[in-house]
């Protein structure tokens, strides 16, 4: 019974269901507001144990204000009330076994006068000549974190703030401003989270974790497998979605056998810099080291394919020869390079870049002196022309499009961005393509011809001309594959045959506030993004994916950016084009901006990103205001709408 009131108090507290309400709500009740079976206490217990972690991820509304007891708060919100604005990062530490909770943390340092951090500000403070903090006060409560995002490092004061969460600038991962727990990728931790005090002088004291002095990042608490759980879950694919799937299982609490199958011989890494930095050796791009998966007992089967799915049995057939039954899988098997079929195609020194061993065996062929083509004007033949254009003879890009990147950005953009190509001399040949590929007696390539029948000197040709989805195996699976191999999935990550999850490359999924139907987009965030979701629910929890598609990429040391999805008419853009620095909102025929791009004026694409992830929307009549185009931020703080 002590148990029951407890977690009901941590609900009320904790999910948004109760805060909004205000009020205690019974597991019945809950149960009912989530169309969920009426279960009795022992397996309601057992089954929602995630819900109060999962809720409060999202838990805005609930005010867990703890005053030190000896002042009186401020009546004053705006000025930063005096008393003890605890974090929930860290509860469980606190709470168990340790008997003076305070000796883990450092002495209060003083950051900043109350008054001087207003609402729905952030602010990047010192805590010390080593660590920057970043306070955000929102409802009149403030939140001490670390500054430092979890992917790349963008100091996260200049992001954008939304409610109840803060969006990185560069590529728009989103922590929640309570725990500092990451809600949306790319990365892979949270940001620690600090407990902040306002004294009776007005000055707002912050206190760190011994344990957190020098971390800019947090791993979440994960639990080990317990021999008496005799489930198994099965991930397919040690991809970003597979990788942070598997880690984020344990993060939810499932103590199972747990095996992640990989078909490369690598531990999961960040595929993305691969086209960017083709030297980058795979110990810098390993997300985790071998160590960790041991110790959270993630057995990661590395060079092993699966290779057939019975999902009446529940089994999985893999190329090591194991036969594995399941209790639920997760499949983020992603997508491999396509060659189309140009005579010459499968010639030495004809290459695809999808995977680190790819990226290798292109260097192996590189010299001062080669002659490098690449085929295909979007993101990966364009990143590697811009690596290897200062390290060989020629690159030159020959492309089907009249400018690169025509289908991300529209011809405008991609008119700025040949350009740029051709300022770093890299040969552009648009409006072409390549009709043979020529080689030498000895079989070695020297030639391309193109369209127009010319040929242009080539040593090395490199394929960016898109890609296929890693689904074969699942033929005859019961898992119903759509033409282009993509999976349908509904908003919980599920396939139409239950305990199979998939996510990443291969899903066919819905995306949040931007289309009716279900799409299947390629990017990192959104893999990693599903991982996650899908974990959550595999682990009995219910968490429904709302997901706004965003993109990156880096050339010649330009970040351009991309959130949202859908076709447009017309792209307003704000700013200098010749400068590389805009914003270029996409406009639909309904007046809607579909998405947002931007070279050099972050954090504006994470800033809508998360105006769409709060269930609201961009009309054109709020840009249109050239002397204040931005206007519309200012929505991002006021409060969600009802119906989301
Ligand atoms: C070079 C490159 C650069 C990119 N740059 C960007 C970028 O800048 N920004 C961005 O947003 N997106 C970028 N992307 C896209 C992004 O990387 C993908 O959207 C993302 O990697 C998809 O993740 P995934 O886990 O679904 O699949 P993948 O990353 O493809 O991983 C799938 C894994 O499953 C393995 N696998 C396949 N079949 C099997 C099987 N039968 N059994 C076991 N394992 C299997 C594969 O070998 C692979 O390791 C880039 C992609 C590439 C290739
Ligand atoms: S640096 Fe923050 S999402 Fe990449």
């Amino acid at each position: 019974m002590r148990f029951v009131a407890r977690f009901e108090h941590r609900l009320k507290l904790n999910c948004r269901l109760a805060c909004t309400l205000c009020k205690q709500i019974p597991h019945a009740r809950l149960a009912k507001s989530h169309n969920i079976r009426q279960l009795p206490d022992v397996i309601f217990r057992r089954k929602y144990s995630n819900y109060q972690q999962i809720h409060t991820m999202g838990s805005t509304l609930c005010k867990e204000y703890k005053t030190t007891g000896k002042v009186t708060p401020n009546p004053d919100q705006n000025s930063g009330a005096v008393g003890s604005y605890q974090s929930k990062c860290d509860n469980k530490t606190m709470s168990t076994n340790v008997t003076d909770p305070d000796a883990e943390y450092t002495e209060p340092v003083a950051v900043c006068k109350a008054n001087e951090i207003q609402e729905n500000e952030m602010k990047q403070l010192e805590f010390n000549e080593d660590t920057k903090v970043l306070l955000v006060k929102q409802n009149g409560r403030l939140h001490a974190l670390g500054n430092r995002c979890t992917h790349y490092g963008a100091p996260m004061h200049t992001g954008g703030l939304g409610v109840g969460r803060v969006r990185c600038p560069w590529h728009g991962a989103c922590f929640n401003i309570e725990t500092g727990d990451i809600e949306d990728f790319p990365g892979l931790d949270s940001l620690p989270c600090y407990k902040v005090d306002v004294s009776a002088e007005g000055e707002v004291m912050v206190r760190m974790k011994r344990s957190d002095l020098e971390k800019s990042s947090r791993l979440k608490d994960m639990v080990k497998r317990q021999p008496q759980d005799e489930r198994c879950f099965i991930v397919v694919g040690g991809g970003p979605s597979g990788a942070v799937c598997a880690e984020t299982l344990r993060q939810e609490g499932y103590t199972g056998r747990l095996i992640l199958v990989c078909r490369e011989p690598y531990l999961p890494y960040d595929r993305v810099k691969v086209s960017k930095a083709l030297s980058i050796g795979i110990e810098s791009l390993l997300f985790r080291d071998e160590q960790f998966y041991k110790e959270h007992d993630i057995e990661v089967w590395l060079g092993v394919s699966a290779e057939k799915l019975v999902t009446a049995q529940k089994e999985l057939h893999c190329s090591n020869g194991y036969v594995v039954k399941y209790d639920k899988i997760y499949i983020a098997t992603g997508c491999s390079a396509y060659k189309p079929p140009i005579p010459g195609a499968d010639l030495a020194n004809v290459k695809t870049i999808r995977e680190y061993d790819d990226a290798r065996a292109i260097l192996d062929l590189v010299t001062p002196q080669s002659n490098v083509v690449c085929l295909g004007s979007s993101f990966i033949a364009l990143e590697a022309a811009a690596f290897l254009v200062t390290k060989v003879a020629s690159v030159t890009v020959v492309g089907r499009e009249n400018v690169p990147l025509k289908a991300a950005f529209g011809e405008e953009i991609g008119g700025r961005i040949l350009k740029l190509y051709e300022d770093n001399n890299v040969n552009m040949l648009m409006g072409s393509g390549i009709t043979q590929i020529i080689a030498d007696d000895d079989g070695k390539l020297v030639e391309v011809m193109l369209l127009d029948e010319t040929t242009i000197p080539c040593d090395l040709l490199i394929m960016g001309t898109g890609s296929k989805l890693n689904t074969d195996f699942l033929a005859n699976s019961g898992v119903r594959l759509n033409k282009n191999g993509s999976v349908d999935v509904t908003d919980f990550l599920e396939t139409n045959v239950p305990d199979v999850y998939v996510g990443g490359d291969i899903a066919n999924a819905h995306i949040y506030g931007l289309a009716q139907s279900r799409v299947n987009i390629g990017h990192y965030q959104l893999a990693q993004y599903h991982g996650r979701i899908a974990a959550i629910n595999m682990c009995g929890s219910i968490k429904r994916s709302e997901a706004v598609p965003f993109f990156f990429t880096q050339i010649f040391g330009k970040g351009f950016r991309y959130a949202g999805h859908g076709s447009y008419k017309e792209i307003i853009i704000d700013g200098s084009l010749e400068d590389l620095q805009f914003i270029a909102y996409f406009v639909n025929h309904a007046d809607t901006v579909t998405a947002v791009a931007s070279c050099g004026r972050d954090p504006i694409v994470a800033q809508f990103a998360e105006l769409i992830s709060q269930g609201k929307c961009l009309g054109r009549n709020q840009i249109e205001n050239e002397a204040d185009r931005q206007a519309w931020t200012a929505m991002l703080k006021q409060p969600l709408p009802k119906i989301r």
